[in-house]
């Protein structure tokens, strides 16, 4: 099964791919913590990208569609993978059409823009594990601390209001017009077009979380 998961900034992509990753058996290629990790190791690739992501705008194109062609060649990509923040523009979709990836589903997940906000200015993330949580919506047992290391969360430098407000337009300009463009590969080349499931992606993590599976199916582990 290969499946992109697509939607605004904070609608769960993260949250929810860790999920579906267990159930399916999957690879979770998630492109921000790639490119976080580079950050926080020091690569070429951290330091040319840092500011770009800090003040939340897009990574280019060219950078990551070979950042994602290398990580689907890995060995645990072989049963399947989840596409996490990928593609996110209509030139890297076509780069996976072009390099004869394709794709099963696209799940996209619809929460207003105003809940979103409230979403990502209280999330707080554990760096080294990626391990992620909500001051109000999910909790860590002790404030401030990551529940299983007991290190100090912090808050993403792109979670900050003016920041996100920025996020939500880009992806309104450049990311949604993917929708329309899997609607429209359908109507052309029915046999390689992923299927097309919109999840509301508003209620709790469980409620969301059993809506994807009720729309994928059981588990083919
Ligand atoms: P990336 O890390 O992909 O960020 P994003 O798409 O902005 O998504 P987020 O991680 O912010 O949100 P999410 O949907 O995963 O939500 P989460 O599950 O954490 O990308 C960061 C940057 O990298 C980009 O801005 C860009 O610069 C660059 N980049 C990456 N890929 C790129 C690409 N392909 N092209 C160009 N540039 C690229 O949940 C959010 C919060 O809500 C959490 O606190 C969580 O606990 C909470 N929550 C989750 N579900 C629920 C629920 N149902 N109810 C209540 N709270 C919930």
């Amino acid at each position: 099964m290969r499946l992109v998961l697509l939607g605004c900034p904070g609608v769960g992509k993260g949250t929810q791919a860790k999920f579906i990753k267990e159930k399916y058996n999957l690879a979770q290629i998630s492109t921000g913590d790639m490119l976080r990790t580079a950050i926080s190791t020091g690569t070429t690739l951290g330091k040319q990208v840092k500011q770009i992501m800090d003040d939340g705008q897009l990574v280019s194109d060219s950078i990551m569609i070979s950042l994602v062609k290398a990580r689907i060649q890995e060995t645990d990509c072989v049963h399947g993978f989840i596409l996490d923040g990928f593609p996110r523009t209509v030139p890297q979709a076509e780069a996976l059409r072009e390099n004869d990836i394709h794709l099963d589903y696209v799940i996209e997940i619809r929460v207003p823009d105003a809940e979103l906000i409230n979403r990502l200015s209280g999330r707080r993330v554990h760096p080294a594990s990626g391990r992620v949580y909500h001051i109000e919506y999910d909790p860590p047992k002790i404030a401030g601390k990551d529940d299983i290391t007991g290190e100090t969360l912090i808050q993403r430098p792109d979670d900050h209001e003016d920041t996100i407000r920025k996020r939500l337009r880009i992806y309104h300009q450049q990311t949604e017009p993917l929708v329309n463009y899997y609607i429209n590969q359908a109507k052309i080349e029915s046999d390689h077009s992923p299927v097309h499931i919109i999840i509301d992606g508003v209620g709790t993590v469980e409620e969301v979380r059993d809506r994807i599976v009720k729309a994928l199916g059981p588990s083919h582990k």
